[in-house]
């Protein structure tokens, strides 16, 4: 066994950080890595890396003329996904890590960990990869340095974090970081061949200590459970750093909406997965909306701090899009396909016969023939006799977001951008409606921490299958559930100028099982109105949900949606809402006695409010 120490961990000569040295020669140590390499985040290292990826099989190099500097990587076909079902959160308590985590103890999980990475990296090159979550040097920034055996990480790193010698600079002699150790858990043997996509097939965990801020993550290679910086530093251990220290570490995406005047205005949305937070991130308003524009400051993460004149100000932590593939084209997002234009990584897309890639949803016709993310042939015929899909359903797009057409001016402002409105919203074929805003921030609290979305579309007559998805943290809260919502309330009390609050369902159906709502640019018409309501200019009406729009309060410019057509979309349906409540009773009481008390008070109110109308 090796031992490594400052002097042979191949740091940079100009390192001054004696913690950070120490830290990478006890996990090189423990693992047992043939080499370290100190990422410096550059464009020479990104293709030496990348050619590599080409020579060992990893990546196909993309046809340079179709989509320049680009790669396709395919994983093995057990490493696609996040894995929930192997996330823990370690905290000392169980208590703390609440209902709805995993939980075990941090001193087990430490030995368990201990076990499984000792001489992990034999045979492979240990990367040190230092990283900033947000513009290098914003005070609402954080630093983060990943130890990975993965060069597909670093690489994809380099897109999604301001990574390299940049973040070590920011870090100095003794800067805060978040020690994050993720392995593939595939050590390699002497003369050994390294698998195209090497994983451990059999064993994963990602685990998070909220404690001491700390997170290791073994045996995928894959999207959210090997890029550290994203849900395991950005939401899980952030969202115990927000608690804390008084700020938001949410699962948000953020944009900007500009008048024909010039009035700026931001707000911050809040959507589970597949519910379109990229295409409402970069939405293209109708063409009847002339000199209205949406900018794109993030897609997927937001962190939100107190500003010294009472409003809150927001960052994206990220510095690209890690989207999925699958129904994104030029007529449902438009911005981002002009965004993977050059310089992406993709993974699980399928490779076409011209060297680029195509998957579902990209284009009305598929090509005659492609080679799927599995490696196989695929042709129209093959998918319609097999079900094979030629792209994995969770296959995604790494991309810069510089590159996005609809990128705002000051998404790299260190101090952010100030929010005047959250968003929450679900995909709900019933009950909720078009849009209503919270008649105050504990009610908006309230919809948020009872949020739903239903797992499949709708038949007709038929409802989806409702998951509780608070606030779109389900699976990246780091900590009791019922204290995050404690937490929102308090932050209520302590901003002066609170943002309002907002729901929205787009995915609303009729009793033919059709959507009422055509969605997609059309969603700018009701986005006019929240920023006309948080501006005091349009006008709503009380119902028991909360304010919504009339027909007469929504721009319907070049629109043909009548009052007719309108008012099922925002009916508030008193018998559907008291199933709901139920629903809400049934979630609360899952998760004991941390759910705030107020917030049982708001669902007595609503209902309350429902009965009385009810029996008008
Ligand atoms: C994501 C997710 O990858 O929410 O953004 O799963
Ligand atoms: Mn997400």
């Amino acid at each position: 066994m090796k031992t490594f120490t400052a002097a042979t961990i191949n740091a940079p000569a100009s390192l001054k950080h004696a913690g950070l040295m120490r830290w990478v020669a006890e996990i090189a140590t423990l693992t047992q890595p043939a080499a370290i390499h100190w990422a410096d985040g550059s464009e020479a290292e990104y293709d030496r890396l990348c050619g590599e990826m080409v020579d060992s099989g990893m990546f196909i190099k993309l046809n340079p003329a179709l989509r320049p500097n680009s790669y396709l990587a395919c994983s093995d076909p057990t490493d696609v996904a996040r894995v929930e079902d192997r996330t823990f959160i370690c905290s000392k308590r169980r208590e703390d890590a609440g209902p709805t985590n995993n939980w075990q103890d941090p001193a087990e999980m430490t030995a368990t960990l201990r076990g499984l990475f000792k001489g992990c990296m034999a045979g492979r090159t240990l990367y040190v990869i230092p990283f900033s979550m947000g513009p290098l040097g914003s005070p609402i920034a954080h630093i983060g340095v990943e130890l990975s055996d993965s060069p597909y990480v670093v690489v994809n790193m380099r897109t999604m974090t301001r990574m390299g010698s940049a973040a070590l600079d920011v870090l100095g002699s003794d800067g805060h970081f978040v020690p994050c150790v993720h392995s593939v858990g595939a050590p390699l043997a002497e003369g050994e061949k390294d698998s195209r996509w090497p994983c451990n097939r059999s064993t994963k965990y990602i685990v998070h200590f909220p404690e001491t801020r700390e997170i290791w993550s073994y045996g995928s290679g894959y999207g959210g459970n090997a890029l550290l910086g994203k849900k395991c530093f950005a939401l899980r251990i952030a969202s115990n750093m927000a608690r804390d220290e008084g700020w938001l570490a949410e699962h948000m995406l953020i944009l900007g909406v500009e008048s024909p005047e010039g009035e700026k205005t931001y707000v911050a949305a809040a959507f589970p997965s597949a519910c379109g937070k990229t295409k409402f991130a970069m939405l293209i308003p109708p063409r009847s909306f002339d000199g209205w524009k949406i900018s794109t400051v993030g897609d997927d993460i937001a962190w939100i701090k107190p500003g010294k004149d009472g409003r809150l100000y927001a960052i994206n932590p990220e510095a690209g899009f890690f989207g999925v593939a699958p129904g994104t084209s030029e007529k449902t997002n438009f911005n981002a396909l002009a965004t993977l234009k050059e310089n992406v990584i993709f993974t699980n897309v399928a490779l076409t016969d011209d060297g680029d890639v195509w998957w579902e949803g990209m284009t009305k016709e598929p090509p005659a023939h492609l080679i799927d993310w599995t490696g196989q042939d695929w042709t129209p015929d093959i998918a319609k006799a097999t079900g094979r899909k030629a792209a994995h359903p969770n296959s995604r797009f790494t991309a810069p977001a510089r590159q996005c057409p609809s990128i705002d001016p000051d998404w790299e402002n260190p101090a952010g951008v100030p929010i005047s409105a959250f968003i929450f919203g679900g995909r709900r074929a019933t009950t909720v409606p078009l849009v209503y805003e919270a008649f105050n921030w504990n009610s908006g609290v309230y919809m948020a921490a009872t949020l739903g979305s239903e797992t499949t579309a709708a038949a007709v007559g038929e409802q989806g299958i409702v998951r509780r998805d608070p606030f779109a943290m389900l699976p990246f809260c780091g900590y009791h559930i019922g204290d995050y919502f404690n937490h929102w309330l308090k932050m209520g009390r302590a901003i002066a100028a609170k943002p309002r609050i907002f729901c929205v369902n787009w995915f609303r159906m009729n009793e033919r099982g059709e959507f009422m709502w055509p969605g997609f640019g059309e969603n700018m018409r009701v986005l006019k109105w929240m920023v006309e309501r948080v501006r005091g200019r349009a006008g709503a009406k009380e119902t028991d949900l909360g304010w919504i729009p009339e027909y007469d309060d929504i721009d319907w410019s070049g629109s043909d949606v009548t009052r007719a057509d309108y008012e099922p979309l925002t009916a508030v349906d008193v018998a559907a809402w008291h199933t709901e409540l139920q629903q809400h009773a049934d979630w609360f009481a899952s998760m004991g006695s941390a759910v705030p008390k107020q917030l049982d008070l708001k669902r007595e109110l609503l209902g309350l409010r429902l009965q009385r109308d009810g029996a008008r």
